[in-house]
C-alpha cells in the first residue's frame, strides 16, 4: 500500500561514490526480493560540489563488475525537504552522520539519522571510508561493506 512504504536518502560527502553504490545496491536487493514498490531510495550528498554529475566513473566500474548499475545524478541534501520526506537517512562515514545529525536538529528529524554501518551482518568496520583518494581496493572494500550492510538493513525493514 502506498502510504506503507519506506522512504530511505543514502548520504556521503560528494553524492558521486559511497551513496549512489549505495542507491544501487539497495534497490538491487529490494527488487530481487520483490520489494520495489514498498521501498523508495534516494542519495544525496553534503557539499554539492559534484551537482549535476553522474557518480564516479571508478565507482560506477566496479559496481558494475558485481552486477549493479550507477545511474544516480549527484544532488545536495535538502534539509527542509528531505529530513521530512525521508524516514531514514544513513550516512556513510563519521563525519557525514555527526553533520547530519546536526543538521536533522531544527526538523526534529535526528532519530531518523543512522550509520550504515549500524546494520552491518559481518563486516567489523565502522564507518564506510571515503574512497575517492585511493585505489581500485578502496573501491572493492566500499563495495564490500555497501553488500554487508544493504543486506542488514534490508532485513531490518522488512522484518
Ligand atoms: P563520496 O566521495 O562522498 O563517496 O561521493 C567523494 C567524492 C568527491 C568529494 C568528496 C568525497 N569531493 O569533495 O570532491
Amino acid at each position: 500500500m502506498e502510504h506503507s512504504r519506506i522512504k530511505i536518502l543514502f548520504v556521503c560527502l560528494g553524492n558521486i561514490c559511497r551513496s549512489p553504490a549505495a542507491e544501487a545496491i539497495f534497490k538491487h536487493m529490494v527488487s530481487e526480493k520483490g520489494f520495489s514498490d514498498r521501498v523508495e531510495v534516494d542519495s544525496a550528498g553534503l557539499n554539492g560540489y559534484h551537482d549535476g554529475e553522474n557518480a564516479d566513473p571508478r565507482m560506477i566500474k566496479y559496481a558494475s563488475k558485481r552486477g549493479y548499475r550507477i545511474t544516480s545524478i549527484s544532488r545536495r541534501i535538502i534539509p527542509s525537504r528531505d529530513f521530512d520526506y525521508f524516514d531514514l537517512i544513513v550516512g556513510m562515514d563519521d563525519y557525514n552522520y555527526k553533520e547530519l545529525i546536526r543538521l536533522s536538529v531544527p526538523y526534529n528529524a535526528t532519530v531518523k539519522v543512522k550509520r550504515m554501518t549500524d546494520f552491518s551482518e559481518i563486516s567489523a568496520a565502522t564507518e564506510v571510508p571515503d574512497p575517492y583518494y585511493g585505489g581500485t581496493e578502496g573501491f572493492e572494500n566500499v563495495l564490500d561493506i555497501l553488500e554487508d550492510c544493504s543486506g542488514g538493513l534490508l532485513k531490518q525493514i522488512t522484518s
